[in-house]
């Protein structure tokens, strides 16, 4: 089918699995099988040349199924978390491609930036299943804070690292990165993918985070930019990007930035 006709086909799908969340776990299958199904359509190389094609074409209708595609794809991911979330405190564990995707890809996501135990981490956009900050935590012994803009995120999140994360130095809340007093601490800062704005908040922090922060921005350009905010300039006198972290098969790339 042409790559156009396969996007407005999945656009549907996510639009119509999105509006069935209704606080219950009730429809969490079938949200896996979409976002499963939307997961392997973006990472797939068979559309990179139709793909190149159409945004050479640059249509103002095209741009706007992207956007489109884009934020109902982040509000899926959004609910999918809420979804795992549910399922593990009622009792119910259930593990999908999707989360497997982003798990497997969190250890190489640093680069040369290594974690140590003394590290401080800074995630933008924790979700309600913030499987970034455990597996970090878990991993290293490094603090981590995790900051959301949905308060049901939050709560969620919290009730699942008590579930999962005991003993771990993790910490969620329903707060500004800007207004946090832990961004100016933070040795490592996190940048969810599906954060529509988070370069414009990458510039406003510069001044109050500290001389040694190391930026991990997660992005997805071209034909994976329908499941991500793609990568943008940054202002040169501030930022300098220095290592990017390309990985074909997963979801998102990472791209790591210093300050100038
Ligand atoms: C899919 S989830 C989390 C991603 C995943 N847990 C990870 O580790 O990459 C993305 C979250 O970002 C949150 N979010 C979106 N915009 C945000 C912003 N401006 N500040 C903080 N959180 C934001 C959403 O509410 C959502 O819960």
């Amino acid at each position: 089918m042409e790559l156009r006709l396969l996007m407005g086909e999945h656009l549907r799908k996510l639009r119509e699995s999105a509006g069935r969340y209704d606080g219950t776990a009730r429809h969490s299958l079938e949200m896996e099988q979409v976002v499963g199904d939307y997961s392997a359509f973006v990472t797939d190389a068979r559309h990179h040349e139709s793909w190149a094609a159409l945004a050479r074409e640059g249509s103002p209708d095209f741009a706007r199924l992207v956007a489109e595609l884009r934020s109902q794809s982040a509000r899926c991911a959004a609910i999918m978390e809420k979804y795992r979330a549910l399922n593990l405190l009622d009792g119910r564990t259930e593990s999908a491609g999707y989360f497997d995707n982003i798990e497997s890809g969190i250890e190489v996501e640093f680069g040369a930036f290594r974690l140590t135990s003394s590290s401080k981490v800074l995630l933008v956009g924790s979700g309600s299943f913030p499987m970034t900050p455990l597996y970090i935590a878990a991993r290293t012994g490094a603090g981590v804070v995790g900051v959301d803009i949905d308060a049901e995120a939050v709560e969620l999140g919290q009730r699942v690292v008590k579930t999962l994360g005991h003993g771990l130095d993790i910490r969620l809340e329903r707060m500004s990165v800007e207004d946090l007093a832990f961004t100016g601490e933070a040795t490592h800062i996190i940048f969810s993918s599906t954060v529509a704005v988070k370069y414009a908040l990458l510039d406003a922090i510069h001044s109050s985070t500290r001389d040694d922060v190391v930026v991990v921005m997660r992005y997805g350009d071209h034909l994976k930019s329908l499941f991500n905010y793609p990568m943008e300039e940054v202002d040169h006198r501030k930022w300098t990007l220095v290592e990017q972290v390309l990985r074909p098969e997963h979801i998102f790339d990472v791209a790591l930035y210093v300050k100038v």
